[in-house]
């Protein structure tokens, strides 16, 4: 039996258990994904606890993705970032799948000296700056706090073409961005219905990514297909990295078509329940 789990305060209306027991059947492998919310003071606790209990990995969200990175040995982009979504706890290292989960969201598309606007610079904005520099993108990054907009600009310089641009000046790059990324909590369930940048700024043809998943059409992917933008939803990314995490533990390529309409049934249930 693999005992599989998400950690977060809060944790309630996550959709990776849905998601991943949907991939865990369709694999015929015999286990189970649980969420789990547990208070910042037990992280340590909860990461050694589960490993005693036999789990063998944990997926990691807010708040504790920087935290956890201090019991683990770093792979990759968790590494690079500081940040860890992923936990083998057989082996005790962290990996961060949100960065491939962003790059697997643009893999239909050619982002190759292409210049990129990403609003936010938490974990989900760092994720799309590195995914994007890495793909060839030279990527202009606004934050509402700009000492934080600063840092991560600082980060992601190492990897490739990154700069900081001031949040209320951002109306000013109309016509000179060809992707946008929404990385802020703006148009998530529970959070202002509102854009994260002055709509002046979405163009034809623009690439607009919005990171936020719920629900799966938000303010921003309406006015962005009203615009006549090419739009890419949250939920790819939230799909891919959920995929990747899957296939770190189990060895095994999930299908991801069957863990995309789990999310999106899951999402459409937390929706009616809370409305
Ligand atoms: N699709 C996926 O798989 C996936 C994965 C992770 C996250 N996400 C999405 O990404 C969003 C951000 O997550 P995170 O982990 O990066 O969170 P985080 O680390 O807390 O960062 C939040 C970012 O949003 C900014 N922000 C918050 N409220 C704002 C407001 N009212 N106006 C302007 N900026 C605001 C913050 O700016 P300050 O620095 O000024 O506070 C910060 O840059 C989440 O809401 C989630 O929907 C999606």
């Amino acid at each position: 039996m693999m005992y599989l789990g998400v950690i977060g305060y809060p944790i309630r209306h996550s959709v990776s258990p849905a998601m991943h027991n949907a991939a865990l059947k369709k694999a015929g492998i015999e286990g189970v994904y649980l969420a789990f919310e547990v208070r910042p003071e037990m992280i340590k606790d909860a990461i050694f606890g589960a490993r005693a209990l036999g789990f063998a990995g944990l997926n990691v969200t807010i708040p504790f993705k920087e935290e956890v990175a201090d019991f683990l040995t770093l792979e990759g982009h968790a590494a690079l970032l500081k940040a860890v979504n992923t936990v083998d706890l057989r082996e005790m290292v962290g990996y961060n799948t949100d960065v491939y989960g962003v790059k697997r969201s643009f893999s239909d598309l050619d982002v190759g000296g292409k210049t990129a606007l990403v609003v936010g610079a938490g974990g989900a904005g760092k994720a799309a700056a590195l995914a994007l520099v890495e793909l060839g993108a030279t990527v202009i990054i606004t934050n509402r706090t700009e000492s934080r907009g600063m840092e991560a600009v600082e980060l992601i310089r190492r990897h490739g073409e990154c700069i900081f641009y001031p949040f209320e000046r951002v109306g000013e790059l109309s016509g000179k961005v060809d992707i946008l990324v929404n990385a802020t909590p703006l148009g998530m369930k529970g959070f202002a219905q509102a854009l994260p940048v002055p709509a002046k700024i979405l163009k034809p043809g623009m690439i607009v990514f919005d990171t936020v998943y719920n629900p799966v059409d938000t303010p921003l992917i309406r006015s962005a297909r009203e615009a006549g933008c090419r739009v890419i939803y949250g939920i790819e990314m939230l799909v891919h990295q959920g995929a990747r995490a899957f296939e770190i533990w189990t060895g095994i390529k999930p299908d991801v078509d069957v863990m995309r309409e789990a999310a999106i049934k899951a999402l459409k249930n937390s929706f009616i329940h809370s409305a």
